[in-house]
Order: structure tokens, then C-alpha cells, then sequence
């Protein structure tokens, strides 16, 4: 697939199909529309005043211009109403587009694109377009050995139409990003989908390899000998009903200046999440090989941020393993002596994920980072709470939480926070060790975080709870379903905002 810039006029345009939108409430044709409109002697308009495409959003009407043009379709957009125009509704107006492009079998399509009138900056609304396509278009078909037929048509190209030189400069650019972020997004996808017996701890630690996409990025990967050898016994005790060794993955990406304290962000890796000795139910329980999308989602923020060069020091860490009953398995009852020293009453076998994290996000403390951020398929009571498209955030800082709240608001990652006071602590205290690893069904995903918090110090942190929003069982705009990759277009907007923040205040002062 390839995203280019052609220099032409949207009247001009040879090929397939060319994309066009229109506002619900307004009354005339305006921008590349009204081109077309016009050199085609009144194609557009006539499906306008026939009331068959009022605009409403993500609206699509495939209109044959039979050599009236030289374009052979105009896909005409609707947008919805301008009062409710943002970002989103092109990301998601566009996602469609692209699906509707593909089924019928185009491999080209072109998109004239009116920034003006679609109230937005030129970038903005260029990178909206093409994430939007992008992501929609996202297919896992590694494993089909026949092609259906619908499964063998895919989009070639994606062309973007620019007037002039400057404008083709900019909208490359925001093109350019927009491909970077969604290749990315394509990468969690994929790691996620794949199966467990696949995507094993190994596995992920080998794929990570992917993330190092420059001189820039390093890849460490520590095996159970060295984690034994530093006392990540919580982690360990997780891996010892597996016949699968557990890995701690550590990609460090230096795009900031020497020295400069670096973010930390850590990603849960149960590449199966069977509950272990408290074993799961069996209804559903395919569905754990998604347990590592919170890991998944940290290799491809680290990989997204290095091919957009941001300036910042990064590190991502992956505590990777798989979560099985066994002989040797780790059992209710069992006290853990976790790197951080403090113990640990293990109650539920299921409740692995705050275990492996407790090691990793005390791990991150030795990166002396500015702060953390985790990222994790934590608690179904955090499903519960929030529902299935929306991520629960808990932390201890309100700049970050400030921060990321506007990275999702500008990216359509929603997110709502759940309280974190200290009276929860009372829920997951122990007679025999310093905590237990659960709290009881009441407030679930946040006794998860409050367990956590014990383990980060000092250091500014948030902890995103994804369980929720990292596997759809139904198509949703731009996310076919299946893995979604939710927190990485999050997460990317965060570093993207803070750098460019941080890019203004040296600018200032040289
Ligand atoms: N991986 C699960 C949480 C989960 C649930 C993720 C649904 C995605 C969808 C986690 O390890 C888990 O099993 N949590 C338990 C915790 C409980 C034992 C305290 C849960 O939520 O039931
Ligand atoms: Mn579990
Ligand atoms: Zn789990």
C-alpha cells in the first residue's frame, strides 16, 4: 500500500475513483465538490437534489461519471453536520470511504481534500483522512491459505490531491505521519491477533526486533536466569506453570538529549491468560491470547515514535509470559518475594498481570524516568465499570492525567478516571505478607491499580487499564473487529503534544 501526493487538479484527476465530501447542511457544493460539479455539467448535484445523498456522516454515494470526467467514479462523502465536524468524524467518514473503495474491487483511489472547508488545518485533516483509510483497511488474513473473494481485493494506492507545491510538501509530511502511526497500529494489531501458541513470551521478544527501526533504538531482552538473579520473583512465579520461559523485553529509544530523564512505559505481557491454578472458565477463554495487547501496544508506540523521531528519551518495557496451570505452577496461598522486596499473598492465580507488572514497574525505577505509564489488560471489573470502548485511567499525577486526557479526546481513545484513594488500600491488606494480589470483586480495577501504586515510589505515574477497549466483537468505524491496538494513537499524541510543547519552550529561549 502506498500513500502519495499528486500535483492536479480534482477535475483533472485520472483514475479509479476520487473521494470528495460534502457538509449535511450545506446548502451548496463547495471546494473540490463543486470542481467536480462543475466540469462534470451537474453530476454531483444531481444526486444532492434527488435527495439520495443528504451528507449525513460517513454517507457514501459511488456516482459514475461515464466519461464526463476523467475520473471513472466520484465517491461523494458526507461529513455530517459542520457544528459537529471534528477529527474523528473524517477518521471515520474516511474509513469507510476506503472499505467502500475496496469492495468495489478499486486498486487506486484519490481524495481531494478541502481543509478550509472542513474547518481544519491542512496536516490535521490530511492525517486524519489517511489514518482514518489506513486503519480501516486493516485486514488479519495471516492465517487464511484459501482467499475468499472479498479477501483477495486490496487497495494499492491512496492518492492525495494537492494544488500546488507548498501544499503537496505539507500534506506528504502529514501524510507521512499519519502512515508511520498506522503502521504501527497494524504492527500491535498483528502481534495481538496472533495466536498464543504462536505468540509466545520468545516470540513477542523476537518481533520486537521491528521496533528497532534506527540507530537509536536498542533491544534488550532479559531470560528468566537474569531475572531470577536479580529477585523478579512476582514475574518468575506467574512463568512456573509454563513450559514456555518468560522474558522481560527492554527497547530504549534516545531521541532526546543525553542524560535527559526518560518516560518509562510498561506493557502487560501474559501472551495466555489461562487464570492458571485459578482457572478460568472455558467460555470465551480463546479469547485470553489478547493479554498482551498492553505489551504489544508499548513495542509500537516505541517503534512509532522512533521512525517520527520525536524528541524524547523512551523506554518501553515488556514483562512477557504466558499464564498456565501446571505442576510447578504458582498456587493461591503462596507468598512472593517481589524485586521490590515487599511480599506478596497470592489469592488468585488469575490476578497475574498486577504481578508481572509489580516487578517491571519497579524495574523502571532504575531508568530514573520523569514518569511512567502503564498499559494493561488488567481487571474485567474495569469492563464493568467503564463498558468496552473506553480506557480506565488511575495515577498520581495530575499533569500526566491532564495530558493524556487531551491525547484522547484528540484521537478518539477515550478514556475516564476512576478514583485512587488511599481507603482502598484497606481492601488488599494481608495476615501474612505486605499485600494480597486482590482486593474482592467490589472496585476491582482499582484495587488492581492501588496494588501497583506500591510499587512505583515516587515517580509520576498512570496506569491505564485497556481490557475494556483491546478486542472488539464487532466492527467499529476505523477498528474491524479483533484487536484494536487501542493506546498507541493515544499514547503517540501524548509524546507527540509534550515534545512539540517542549520544541516551543527551547525555542523561546535560544
Ligand atoms: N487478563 C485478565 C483481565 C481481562 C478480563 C482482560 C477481560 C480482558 C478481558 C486478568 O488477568 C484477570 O484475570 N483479572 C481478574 C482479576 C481478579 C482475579 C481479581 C478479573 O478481572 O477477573
Ligand atoms: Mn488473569
Ligand atoms: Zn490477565
Amino acid at each position: 500500500m502506498r500513500v502519495q501526493v499528486k500535483k492536479t487538479k480534482p477535475e483533472a484527476y485520472r483514475g479509479e475513483a476520487i473521494v470528495v465530501c460534502h457538509f449535511e447542511d450545506s446548502k451548496k457544493l463547495a471546494g473540490s465538490a463543486y470542481l467536480l460539479d462543475r466540469s462534470s455539467g451537474g453530476l454531483l448535484s444531481e444526486v444532492i437534489n434527488s435527495g439520495d445523498f443528504t451528507g449525513k456522516h460517513a454517507q457514501l454515494s459511488v456516482i459514475y461519471t461515464r466519461g464526463a470526467l476523467p475520473a471513472r467514479r466520484v465517491l461523494l462523502l458526507g461529513l455530517g453536520k459542520k457544528k459537529e465536524f471534528d477529527l474523528e468524524k473524517l477518521r471515520r467518514a474516511f474509513s469507510k470511504a476506503a472499505r467502500s473503495a475496496r469492495e468495489l474491487g478499486i486498486a487506486e483511489f484519490a481524495i481531494a481534500l478541502d481543509p478550509q472547508n472542513e474547518n481544519r488545518g491542512l496536516e490535521d485533516a490530511t492525517e486524519a483522512a489517511v489514518e482514518g483509510s489506513l486503519l480501516g483497511l486493516y485486514r488479519f488474513t495471516q492465517y487464511k491459505t484459501r482467499d475468499d473473494k472479498e479477501g483477495s481485493r486490496e487497495i494499492k494506492a491512496i492518492s492525495l490531491i494537492a494544488a500546488g507545491n507548498a501544499e503537496a510538501r505539507r500534506m506528504k509530511a502529514a501524510a507521512g505521519n499519519a502512515e508511520i502511526i498506522s503502521k504501527a497500529v497494524s504492527y500491535a494489531r498483528d502481534l495481538v491477533s496472533t495466536p498464543s501458541n504462536r505468540m509466545t513470551p520468545r516470540e513477542m521478544a523476537r518481533r520486537a526486533k521491528d521496533a528497532v527501526v534506527s540507530k537509536k533504538v536498542r533491544l534488550r531482552t532479559l531470560d528468566s536466569r537474569k531475572m531470577e538473579k536479580i529477585g523478579m520473583n512476582a514475574l518468575l512465579s506467574v512463568a512456573r506453570g509454563s513450559r514456555e520461559p518468560a522474558r522481560l523485553i527492554i527497547l530504549e529509544y534516545s531521541g532526546g538529549r543525553r542524560g535527559e530523564k526518560p518516560y518509562v512505559i510498561v506493557g502487560k505481557g501474559i501472551t495466555f491468560d489461562s487464570g492458571g491454578i485459578s482457572l478460568k472458565p472455558a467460555d470465551k477463554m480463546e479469547e485470553m491470547k489478547i493479554d498482551m495487547s498492553g505489551g504489544a501496544a508499548v513495542l509500537a508506540i516505541l517503534k512509532a515514535a522512533a521512525e517520527l523521531e520525536l524528541p524524547v528519551n523512551l523506554v518501553g518495557l515488556v514483562p512477557a509470559t504466558e499464564n498456565l496451570p501446571g505442576g510447578n505452577a504458582y498456587k493461591p496461598g503462596d507468598v512472593l518475594r517481589s524485586l521490590s522486596g515487599q511480599t506478596i499473598e497470592v489469592i488468585s492465580t488469575d490476578a497475574e498481570g498486577r504481578l508481572i507488572l509489580a516487578d517491571a514497574l519497579t524495574y523502571a525505577g532504575r531508568f530514573k524516568p520523569r514518569a511512567i505509564i502503564d498499559m494493561a489488560t488488567l481487571t474485567g471489573a474495569c469492563v464493568i465499570a467503564l463498558g468496552d470502548e473506553v480506557i480506565g485511567m488511575m495515577g498520581t499525577d495530575d499533569g500526566l492525567k491532564y495530558d493524556l486526557r487531551s491525547a484522547a479526546m484528540e484521537t478518539g481513545e477515550k478514556l475516564w478516571e476512576l478514583p485512587l484513594w488511599d481507603d482502598y488500600a484497606e481492601l488488599i491488606k494481608s495476615d501474612v505478607a505486605d499485600m494480597k494480589n486482590t482486593g474482592g470483586r467490589a472496585g476491582g480495577a482499582i484495587t488492581a491499580a492501588v496494588f501497583l501504586k506500591k510499587f512505583v515510589g515516587d515517580i509520576p505515574w498512570v496506569h491505564l487499564d485497556i481490557a475494556g477497549p483491546a478486542w472488539l466483537s464487532k466492527d467499529r468505524h476505523y477498528i474491524p473487529r479483533g484487536a484494536s491496538a487501542v493506546g498507541v494513537r493515544l499514547m503517540v499524541r501524548f509524546l507527540r503534544d509534550r515534545t512539540a510543547a517542549k520544541r516551543l519552550q527551547t525555542g523561546s529561549r535560544s
